[in-house]
């Protein structure tokens, strides 16, 4: 069954955890979806997983649709969410509805995800009056981490914390219909999640949230390096390393391919074979003058 804004609401009423991961090509899409994750997230973490920047500022909406379209088709019951990227909503109002209409248009997503809380309420309430469902990003929100001095956790201090609550309390009133606790304290997010209505989706926030998110290359041990909130659920990194080499390896020793790799049985016949042979006599080498000009 496809998942919804609805199908997601009546989850959280019924205490039921939401699971969610990021992914950004339809090959991973429909493996996700056939696992039966209920939402998938094309982050701007894609700028690291996919592109190998050191953070998210540089992706850019075109980018962001070129991998959203791929992934919305790979999902047949998950619930699609674009990441709108750096400064594609920041601006205004007026250009955080452009872009995500253009998000929405463009990639067939089914919502969007901005980051921020009191400072992006007016883009919140633009775009869900539109009726694109929005899901919030609260807490350490990657975008502004020149701001925060580094990927630091949020929500520690009282000021901190109230920041951190007033923020999704503001993402709520706004119109959206979830939010991400990213790097909060646990019991901060538990807390926050207590207070609001809407769902909250933890990374790095415990347990405590009606939902979670990962990022997909982080759970399968594609990184360098794991963050302390992450479990590697699959060592699929080095399972894809292990078959990179046994390829080179086969091809180097030209085992790969065997006779049970190849079309042998409609393998060219005998006689076709001589007559080309006969016809495309071996083409003289190109004198080394002719090549040089
Ligand atoms: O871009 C992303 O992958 C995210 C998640 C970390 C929540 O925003």
């Amino acid at each position: 069954m496809k998942n919804s804004v609805a199908t997601l609401a009546e989850m959280k009423a019924k205490g039921e955890r939401i699971s969610q991961l990021t992914c950004y090509d339809y090959s991973t899409a429909r493996l996700i979806d056939q696992a039966g994750v209920n939402m998938v997230l094309v982050g701007d973490s894609l700028g690291m997983t996919m592109q190998g920047y050191t953070d998210t500022i540089p992706v850019t909406m075109e980018e962001m649709i070129v991998y959203g379209r791929s992934v919305a088709r790979g999902c047949q019951n998950a619930f699609v969410v674009m990441d709108m990227p750096f400064m594609s909503y920041q601006v205004s109002p007026e250009q955080a509805l452009t872009n995500a209409g253009r998000l929405m248009k463009e990639t067939l997503a089914d919502a969007v995800k901005l980051e921020g809380g009191k400072d992006v309420a007016e883009q919140i309430r633009a775009i869900t009056a539109a009726g694109i469902p929005v899901c919030g990003h609260v807490g350490m929100t990657p975008q502004s981490h020149h701001a925060f001095g580094g990927f630091k956790v949020q929500g520690k201090g009282e000021e901190s914390a109230r920041r951190v609550l007033e923020d999704a309390l503001a993402v709520q009133e706004a119109g959206a219909f979830a939010v991400v606790l990213e790097c909060v304290p646990p019991k901060l997010a538990a807390l926050i999640t207590s207070k609001l209505d809407i769902i909250t989706i933890g990374i790095g926030a415990g347990d405590g949230c009606d939902g979670q998110v990962l990022v997909m290359q982080d759970m399968l041990g594609m990184g360098d390096w794991r963050p302390k909130f992450v479990k590697t659920f699959a060592n699929v990194g080095q399972v894809m390393k292990d078959a990179f080499a046994a390829y080179h390896q086969e091809v180097q020793a030209g085992t790969f391919p065997s006779q049970e790799y190849a079309y042998v049985k409609s393998d060219c016949s005998d006689d076709t074979l001589n007559i080309l042979d006969r016809e495309y006599g071996r083409q003289e080498p190109i004198p080394f003058s002719v090549v040089r000009g």
